[in-house]
């Protein structure tokens, strides 16, 4: 049995906690808000009668013992909590973003490695049935290396607490989805980024709701992401809205179920190659899939196997240099090269 403590008792703890009831030999054994009335709401709500409920991860964990701490704290508290939890010689699993700041990014990983304790993060829209199925179909070569990578992220929520008055608010708290997704299913290595972000007259966020970004991902691959937290009509999908060009045809997805391709075909019409569609094979029985099921299952995978979860802070840390990168471009205007990271 797996004893796990999870800290940040907010929005997104029931998506862990349903997750988390689902798995066999996974036992939650604490739970910590700095609100105690929220930690307590989540031991009602999903029965954990026995589990201890505090507001100072520190004591809980020093009470519990347990293997490992699910952190789901606001971004600002991440440092704070996975000091802690490798102090007590804990394994962590985190929500997106790794971190809050590349500093404090890179100082997380170093706890991780001097602990010896695996450390993982929460980037789920990478275990999504079809982005498996795009970077599956494009490793087998059919259309070609990919060259051009489009992204549309079009949502207008309105969520109250924390976004709505954070700085970067869409290329800090969500962007890291597409650019960790972009950078899984071309397997692109961020090299460079040119990003401007801007607030439209009706935006109900502080700062960086809407952005476009332009990436290079070495090798002739270039990223284009656009995205708005707060563009009305004709949303996209939470995944966002893709086109992928290879040098033999084209992919698109619309972040939902659908996903078709075309190949350059024999013959030309007027001044237009041929192409026919073809069909992108369904998802493997070896794909990761689930969303956070699915990395809460990998992370204790790895914790009992002694290996490193695919979404192992270490390479998680190369997405997140993406955002970093492109919040340094926007408030420079420059072109920003982004650091490798080698941990
Ligand atoms: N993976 C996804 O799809 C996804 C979706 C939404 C949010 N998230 C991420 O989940 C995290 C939490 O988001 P949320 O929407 O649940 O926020 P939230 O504000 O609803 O909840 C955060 C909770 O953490 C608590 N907290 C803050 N600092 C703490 C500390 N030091 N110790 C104990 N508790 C502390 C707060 O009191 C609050 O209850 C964020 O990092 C966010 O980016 C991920």
């Amino acid at each position: 049995m797996m004893k796990a403590v999870l800290v940040g008792c907010g929005a997104m703890s029931k998506r862990w906690l349903d997750a988390a009831r689902q798995i066999d030999g996974l036992d939650v054994v604490g739970l910590v808000d700095l609100d105690a009335e929220r930690a307590q709401a989540r031991a009602r709500e999903y029965e954990l009668a026995r589990a201890v409920v505090g507001t100072s991860l520190d004591a809980v964990l020093d009470q519990t013992k347990p293997d490992a701490v699910f952190d789901v704290v606001v971004p600002a508290a991440r440092r704070e909590v996975a000091f802690s939890a490798f102090a007590h010689n804990c394994h962590l699993l985190t929500e997106k973003p790794l971190a809050d700041s590349p500093r404090n990014a890179r100082a997380i990983i170093e706890a991780a490695r001097r602990a010896g304790r695996v450390h993982a993060v929460v980037q789920n829209r990478r275990y999504v049935d079809n982005v498996r199925r795009i970077r599956r179909f494009l490793d087998t070569g059919v259309i070609g290396k990919p060259t051009s990578i489009h992204a549309d992220f079009f949502v207008a929520p309105h969520f109250g607490g924390f976004r709505e008055e954070m700085a970067h608010v869409l290329l800090l708290d969500m962007a890291i989805h597409t650019f960790d997704a972009a950078r899984f299913m071309v397997g692109g290595e961020p090299a460079s980024v040119y990003c401007q972000e801007w607030e439209p007259a009706n935006s109900w966020y502080r700062q960086g709701s809407s952005a476009s970004a332009m990436f290079d991902f070495g090798g002739g691959k270039v990223f284009t992401y656009a995205g708005s937290w707060c563009a009305d009509g004709f949303r996209t999908s939470w995944e966002g809205s893709w086109r992928i060009v290879a040098e033999r045809g084209s992919l698109i997805w619309d972040g939902h179920d659908m996903l078709k391709a075309e190949v350059v075909a024999p013959g030309r019409d007027g001044l237009i190659d041929n192409t026919r569609a073809i069909e992108v094979p369904p998802l493997d029985p070896a794909d990761r899939v689930d969303g956070h099921l699915g990395i809460i299952k990998d992370f204790m995978h790895a914790i009992e196997t002694g290996t490193e979860p695919e979404t192992r802070g270490a390479d998680n840390i190369k997405s997140l240099a993406m955002v970093f990168g492109a919040i340094e471009s926007a408030e420079t205007g420059r072109r920003v090269a982004i650091a490798q990271e080698t941990q």
